[in-house]
C-alpha cells in the first residue's frame, strides 16, 4: 500500500520558507512584489488573481493588479507588458490566462522579460531551462520537483516516464529531471504500447488530462507516482489521470487529486517571486 504524498503539507513549509525570506529581504531594504496582468472579465481568472493577491498578502508579498477591459486591443496589452518588463522597480510579472479571443497571448508572453517570467511562459524561459541558463521553471513542473525533493526521491540514474508533452507541464518537466540525472522518456497521445513503457518507471508522472488514463497494472511495483491531471468528474468531483485506488496497491508513493500537485504548485509560485525579487534587486 503506497505511502499518500501530503501536498498541503509540503505548500504549508513553501509558503513558511517564502515567509522567512521575505522577511530577510525587507531586512535588506528589499520589498517583494508581483505585477499581475488581467485583462477581460473571466471569472475564473479573477477569481485566481484574488486568490493569488490573498495568499501574497499573507505572505508579505506586495501584489499590484493591473486590470485592462475585455475590449484592450493586442497594442494595449503588449504596452503595458513591455512598460512592466522595462521598469527596474518590477521585480516579478504574472499574465493571467487566458486572454480575450481577439489578443493573441503567444505574442504577449514573447515580450514578458524572462528574469521577471515567474510563471516560466515566455518560450524563451523554456530555452534557457533546455539551456540550463538561469530561468523560472514554470509553477506545476517545478511543483512536482519539490514532491520529489521533499519526499526524498532520489532522481540520478532513474528511469522517469512523463506522459504529457504540453509545454506548460510535460516539456518544461522532462528538462528538469533530465538535470537531475534520471533516465527520461515523455510519452504523448501518440505513443504506442503506453503500458509497457509506464511500467519501466521508477518515477512516473502523469500529465495527460485523461481521467483514470493510468491504472494499477500499469505501474512498477514500487514506483513513484506523481498526478497532475485535473479533470472534474459530471458529478463536479475532481479526480486525477490516474487511478488512485488501483495504483495505491501497486505504487511505493502516490500523490492523491486533490490535495497533492495542485496545492504545491501555487506555493512554488511564490517561491519564483521572492526569487525575482532576489535576482532584480540585486541582492543575492
Ligand atoms: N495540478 C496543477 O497545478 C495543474 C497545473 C497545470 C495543469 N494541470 C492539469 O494537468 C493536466 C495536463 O495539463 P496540460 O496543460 O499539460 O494539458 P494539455 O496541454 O492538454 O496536454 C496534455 C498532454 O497529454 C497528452 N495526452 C493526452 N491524452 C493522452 C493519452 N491518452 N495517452 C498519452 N498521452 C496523452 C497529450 O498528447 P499530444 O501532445 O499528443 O496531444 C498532451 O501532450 C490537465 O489535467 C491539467 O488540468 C494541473
Amino acid at each position: 500500500m503506497a505511502h499518500v504524498i501530503d501536498g498541503k503539507a509540503i505548500a504549508k513549509e513553501i509558503r513558511a520558507r517564502v515567509k522567512e525570506e521575505v522577511e530577510a529581504l525587507k531586512a535588506k531594504g528589499v520589498q517583494p512584489s508581483v505585477d499581475v496582468v488581467l485583462v477581460g472579465e473571466d471569472p475564473g481568472s479573477l477569481q485566481y488573481a484574488r486568490s493569488k493577491e490573498r495568499t501574497a498578502g499573507k505572505l508579505g508579498i506586495e501584489f499590484r493588479l493591473h486590470q485592462l477591459p475585455e475590449s484592450a486591443s493586442q497594442e494595449e496589452v503588449e504596452g503595458l507588458i513591455k512598460r512592466l518588463s522595462d521598469d527596474p522597480k518590477v521585480y516579478a510579472i504574472m499574465l493571467e490566462l487566458p486572454l480575450p479571443k481577439h489578443l493573441e497571448a503567444g505574442r504577449v508572453l514573447e515580450l514578458i522579460n524572462p528574469a521577471k517570467d515567474v510563471d516560466g511562459l515566455n518560450p524563451a524561459s523554456l530555452g534557457r531551462l533546455a539551456a540550463g541558463l538561469p530561468c523560472f521553471a514554470p509553477n506545476t513542473p517545478q511543483a512536482v520537483i519539490r514532491i520529489l525533493e521533499h519526499e526524498g526521491v532520489e532522481l540520478l540514474g532513474k528511469r522517469a516516464v512523463v506522459i504529457g508533452r504540453s509545454v506548460q507541464v510535460g516539456k518544461p518537466l522532462f528538462f528538469l529531471l533530465l538535470a537531475r540525472h534520471a533516465t527520461v522518456t515523455v510519452c504523448h497521445s501518440k505513443t504506442r504500447e503506453l503500458g509497457e513503457i509506464t511500467r519501466q518507471a521508477e518515477v512516473l508522472v502523469v500529465a495527460a488530462g485523461r481521467a483514470g488514463l493510468v491504472k494499477g497494472d500499469m505501474i512498477m511495483p514500487g514506483a513513484v507516482v506523481i498526478d497532475v491531471g485535473t479533470n472534474v468528474l459530471e458529478d463536479g468531483t475532481t479526480v486525477g489521470d490516474v487511478d488512485f485506488d488501483s495504483a495505491k496497491e501497486v505504487a511505493g508513493m502516490i500523490t492523491p487529486v486533490p490535495g497533492g500537485v495542485g496545492p504545491v504548485t501555487t506555493a512554488t509560485l511564490f517561491e519564483n517571486v521572492v526569487e525575482a525579487a532576489k535576482r532584480n534587486s540585486g541582492v543575492a
